[in-house]
């Protein structure tokens, strides 16, 4: 957010304005200089005579100045990022009775800010004050020395006017080069944070791209580490027949969403291989690659937009008759047409809500327009209501007719019918095969299903109402 708002404001701002300014600026005073020097030699020479002293003073006080900026701009990236965080994080925070103790971090925050800059005031107009000062001297010598010259008659009344009048405009410059200067370190430090994000390298691409011609999924003794110590995917080596719905299981950390990072390649296995119909999706182009993946994500990413629009994302130049099919094939459409005003209902900040289910329904309805072979659904892991859940059942299995379909279920009785369940356990695959087979077997499987049993939400209702 920083580097959006106010590295690239601040980067516009001195390249294109105060840049040119400064630069005419100068281009007048080295005019005005060698007209002067043209008149005088000798009263030139006294004119810049102490320049040396002072950009010997600004030179060695700014470069120990630069660490202080750089504190100063430090500071205020913690402190706007600290305040995105609490205005989007307020609801929590409250329902925690939490925002006290974030309230005193930002207010830690903000002093600190506080601090640094008046620190960096405080060195600034020292450095200014004593700059100035011998820039100052440096007029008071010459017009000491012109008013003993021509005094002496070695210079004349109006040749010393000149040099009076005209050293004002020369020494312009060059009194406002602690500002030039200030600027250029702020927008040295802007340049460097905007490049540490436009120098992140994308993702290696192959030279030879190919396309993979069907889409069943390999995964070749994977293995895969986030940092050198940690969490590690050991051994992952299964396949994913094209048209099936796999579902990944297992507790929080084991690994589930790392499979499918893997997959879309936002990380790349230590070792192994990942395949799409035989080919290693490193040869495959990434474009190609993430177009053929869509993502229902767990929280979903809606727009304050209309319905229609909302789903249209899936497609842009999707008709109305492929939007429609898209929402009744994800067991929306119903839902939709009864709200007020149907498809151009506003949803979003400044709309009607929607519960978690629906949304999640919502981006099935993309991902069934978008059309991908490959579909990616992480589930919600909050508890939604029946009726919710056989909808969301239903839509995921219609994806999965003519579809790759990689399910991370958090509600196991959602992927009773998966052709395939995979289940991890601290990064290593222990267990597959479908629910029954899972079942008889026993092992971490069955314990979950227990436990969730056990917990008495995730019993299916013995009939579902329509609509
Ligand atoms: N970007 C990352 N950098 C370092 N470690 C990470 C990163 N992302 C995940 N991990 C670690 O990898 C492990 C597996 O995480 P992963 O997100 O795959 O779990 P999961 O099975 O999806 O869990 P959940 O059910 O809670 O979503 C965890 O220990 C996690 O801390
Ligand atoms: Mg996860």
């Amino acid at each position: 957010m920083t580097i959006i708002h106010k590295d690239v404001d601040s980067m516009e701002n001195v390249v294109g304005h105060l840049w040119t300014r400064m630069t005419s600026d100068f281009l007048t005073a080295l005019i005005l200089g060698a007209g002067l020097f043209t008149v005088n030699i000798k009263m030139g020479l006294i004119m810049i005579s102490l320049l040396p002293i002072g950009l010997i003073i600004l030179w060695v006080g700014l470069k120990k100045g630069k660490s202080i900026q750089k504190s100063v701009n430090d500071k205020l990236a913690d402190m706007v990022s600290l305040f995105v965080e609490y205005v989007k994080g307020l609801p929590v925070l409250k329902t925690f009775s939490e925002s006290r103790d974030f309230e005193d971090k930002l207010n830690k925050s903000t002093e600190d800010f506080g601090k640094n800059s008046k620190k960096a005031a405080g060195f600034s107009a020292l450095l200014l004050g004593g700059y100035n000062l011998v820039i100052e001297l440096g007029f008071a010598l010459l017009a000491c020395t012109g008013a003993f010259l021509a005094f002496r008659n070695e210079l004349s009344i109006f040749h010393y006017l000149m040099f009076i009048i005209i050293s004002r405009e020369f020494f312009k410059p060059f009194m406002n080069m602690e500002s030039h200067w200030l600027n250029y370190l702020k927008v040295k430090d802007s340049y460097n944070r905007i490049r540490s994000v436009t120098d992140a390298p994308p993702v290696p691409e192959a030279d030879n791209p190919q396309k993979p011609s069907n889409f069943d999924i390999y995964f070749e003794h994977v293995e895969f580490g986030y940092e050198e110590d940690g969490f590690r995917l050991q051994d992952a080596d299964f396949r994913i027949p094209q048209g099936s719905l796999t579902a990944l299981v297992g507790p929080s950390g084991s690994g589930k969403t790392t499979l499918t990072n893997l997959l879309l390649r936002f990380w790349d296995p230590n070792e192994g291989s990942i395949k799409i119909g035989g080919i290693d999706t490193k040869e495959i182009a990434y474009d190609d690659l993430l177009g053929s993946i869509s993502i229902v994500m767990q929280n979903v990413i809606l727009f304050a937009d209309t319905i229609y629009n909302n789903i249209r994302i899936g497609c842009r130049n999707a008709s109305p008759e492929d939007i429609f099919a898209a929402a009744e094939k994800a067991m929306i459409h119903d839902f939709i047409l009864n709200l007020p005003e149907g498809y151009q209902t506003v949803i979003g900040e400044n709309g009607i809500g929607l519960s978690g289910g629906q949304k999640q329904r919502l981006s099935i309805a993309r991902a069934f327009l978008n059309d991908a072979p490959i579909v990616i659904l992480d589930e919600m892991t909050s508890n939604v209501d029946p009726i919710n859940e056989v909808k969301i059942q239903k839509a995921v299995s219609r994806l999965a007719e003519d579809r790759t379909v990689i399910v991370i279920a958090h509600r196991l009785n959602t992927i009773r019918s998966a052709d395939n369940i995979l289940v991890l356990d601290e990064g290593k695959i222990v267990q597959s095969g479908r629910h029954s087979e899972l079942m008889t077997e026993g092992g971490l499987y069955r314990s979950l299903v227990e436990k969730q049993d056990m917990a008495g939400r995730w019993r299916l209702p013995e009939a579902v109402p329509a609509g």
